[in-house]
């Protein structure tokens, strides 16, 4: 899908060699374990499916889905799980997948929520990573690429639903484009 009035972050192709040396450096990691990857839903799906083709050792996949936290909780940092993991990940090698850390509060507490199932590991693997925009100090083990403060849309990123298709990752220069 192309859009006209979206502009280029990162293309495609660099995504794709990016990816690749992500998968490269976590098959590294686990060499000799078994991973489950844990799909952040809906963002992560581009990036996690791309990752799972790109590791090397053997893997399983699970999902869960959060709610944003409102302007309520946005202080706290309470997400709500939507739908929960199918699996128990207890004394498993555990990498939740997302898409973008922005104000770290996301995956600050899914992290805390997955430790207490007593893993016997838990990483967290982001494409983007927005430092600029923490609230809570979360600093990802694996990521892709750090953005600057803009909204970004493509390989699964949204707006308001919209815009996951774009094989790129694009900022939204101005306000003709949603
Ligand atoms: P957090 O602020 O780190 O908790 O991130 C919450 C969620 O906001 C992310 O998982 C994304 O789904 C979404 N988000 C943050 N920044 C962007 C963006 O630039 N584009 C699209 N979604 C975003
Ligand atoms: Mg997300």
């Amino acid at each position: 899908m192309s859009n006209p009035k979206c502009e280029v972050l990162l293309s495609a192709t660099q995504i794709a060699q990016r990816v690749k040396e992500m998968g490269e450096e976590i098959s590294r990691d686990y060499a000799g374990k078994k991973l489950l990857l844990i799909c952040v839903l809906k963002g992560a799906i581009i990036f996690a499916s791309d990752l799972m083709r790109s590791l090397t050792i053997p893997v399983e996949i699970d999902f869960i889905a959060v709610s944003s936290y409102g302007a309520d909780t946005s202080s706290s940092g309470v997400v709500r799980i939507l739908k929960d993991l199918d699996q128990s990940i207890q004394g498993k090698d555990v990498l939740i997948v997302e898409d973008i850390v922005d104000t770290g509060l996301t995956l600050n507490y899914l992290r805390d929520t997955l430790l207490r199932r007593q893993p016997r590991s838990i990483r967290v693997a982001t494409l983007l990573d927005k430092p600029s925009r923490r609230k809570v100090d979360f600093d990802p083990d694996y990521r892709g690429f750090v953005i600057p403060d803009h909204f970004v849309v493509g390989y699964g990123l949204d707006w308001n639903q919209r815009y996951r298709n774009l094989a790129d990752i694009c900022f939204i220069p101005d306000d003709n484009f949603r």
